[in-house]
């Protein structure tokens, strides 16, 4: 028998979807067959610490209403960014490093900022160590609602009218600013740059609630993002997964139908209220369709993202459809969004992660 792959999976971490990176983490580890991949689960504590943990799927489920989390008890691991040192090493206070070995690659099952953003990315370039998913460029564009804009913009993909409002716009030109987001009509979204989970997003329908808004939208990122509304628009989301030629593939589409008196998907109606359907596939004219599929490949691409990508839309009345994000690295339990688009389209959640870890291994690090 050839020899099994090591596989680090790394989870939890620093940002708000903490809990929501950890029941992915569990939906991974529960997957990853045991026969082909020695698996070393990877905890990193909300403030940052990397810990071994223990490699118990269900541990990292909700249990009794509580979100799990990562263990900070485990002992301090310690990868250093040097590709001459590839071996993880255990580091406790007053103790000789001893090592563990090397990993021949690293699933970071992290969401938001100090993981989903390029950062983790980095750092395993700098080490050596190839990893599932986007490198460094593409995580970080696709975090930043804005440069992902930019991108999108210019690579002619259509999206609702926005203004970036940076830090120093506010605090010096807060007038201006108004003025130009005035430009946009009402109602518009006040997001952060770089958030996620809809954390810190507001709809705003009167010119005097903004400002209000966008202090709220800071209170999460000193940049912000407002766009005009698609009023009444579907929610079409795609999922991208690369074959095994490297080639960008678009699953079937699914729409999310927030139910209730959610006014949009926000945080509420994402995890706690069950208060969105999630329709897979979508019930699309299958143009529609087609036409969200490609432009979910060609969002895929002007990102320059890699591995795997939830492209997010809207499909507005009048049938045009505008691009709202692509995530890098999208929820990913078993009921997640992008693994459900994918068994629909007849890749099952083992194959998914099998591919994601093959994938990475024919990539390798560095510039490609
Ligand atoms: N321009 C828009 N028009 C209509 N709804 C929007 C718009 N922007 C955001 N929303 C609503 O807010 C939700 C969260 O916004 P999104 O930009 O996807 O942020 P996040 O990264 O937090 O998911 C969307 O899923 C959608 O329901
Ligand atoms: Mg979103």
């Amino acid at each position: 028998m050839s020899e099994r792959i090591r596989v680090a999976v790394v989870f939890g971490g620093r940002s708000s979807e903490h809990a929501i990176s950890c029941i992915s983490a569990g939906s991974v580890l529960r997957a990853l067959d045991r026969e082909r991949y020695d698996v070393v689960p990877i905890g990193v504590t909300p403030d940052g610490r990397w810990v071994l943990e223990a490699d118990e799927p269900d541990r990292l489920a909700i249990t009794d209403g509580t979100l799990p989390r990562v263990d900070a008890r485990g002992t301090s691991i310690v990868l250093a960014a040097d590709p001459t040192r590839p071996d993880l090493e255990v580091h406790e206070a007053n103790q000789v490093p001893e090592s563990l070995g090397t990993v021949d690659v690293v699933f970071p099952v992290l969401h938001g900022p100090f993981g989903e953003d390029g950062t983790i990315q980095g750092l395993l370039e700098m080490a050596g160590v190839p990893y599932v998913g986007s490198g460094v460029l593409a995580s970080a564009v696709a975090m930043d609602k804005g440069a992902m804009k930019t991108v999108f913009a210019q690579a002619g993909l259509e999206q609702s009218p926005y203004v970036v409002v940076t830090d120093r716009d506010w605090r010096r030109r807060r007038e201006q600013v108004l003025e130009q987001v005035a430009t946009l009509g009402l109602p518009v979204f006040v997001k952060p740059a770089r958030a996620g989970s809809s954390l810190g997003i507001t709809k705003v329908k009167a010119a005097a609630d903004l400002a209000d808004a966008i202090e709220e939208a800071r209170r999460h990122d000193p940049r912000v993002v407002v766009e005009a509304s698609v009023e009444a628009a579907r929610e079409i989301e795609c999922g991208v997964l690369v074959d095994a030629d490297g080639e960008p593939r678009a699953s079937v589409c699914a729409e999310i139908v927030v139910t209730g008196d959610h006014e949009f998907y926000d945080f509420e109606a994402k995890y706690l209220d069950d208060a969105a359907d999630l329709v897979v596939p979508a019930d699309l004219d299958p143009a529609v369709s087609e036409r969200v599929r490609d432009l979910a490949v060609r969002a895929f691409e002007a990102l320059g993202c890699e591995g795997l990508a939830r492209c997010d839309f809207f499909v507005a009345p009048d049938g045009r459809v505008l691009v709202n994000e692509v995530n890098t690295m999208p929820g990913f339990t078993s009921i997640s969004m992008f693994p459900r688009v994918w068994a629909e389209s007849g890749v099952d959640y083992p194959e998914l992660v099998d591919r994601l870890v093959v994938d990475a291994l024919r990539r390798g690090t560095g510039l490609r």
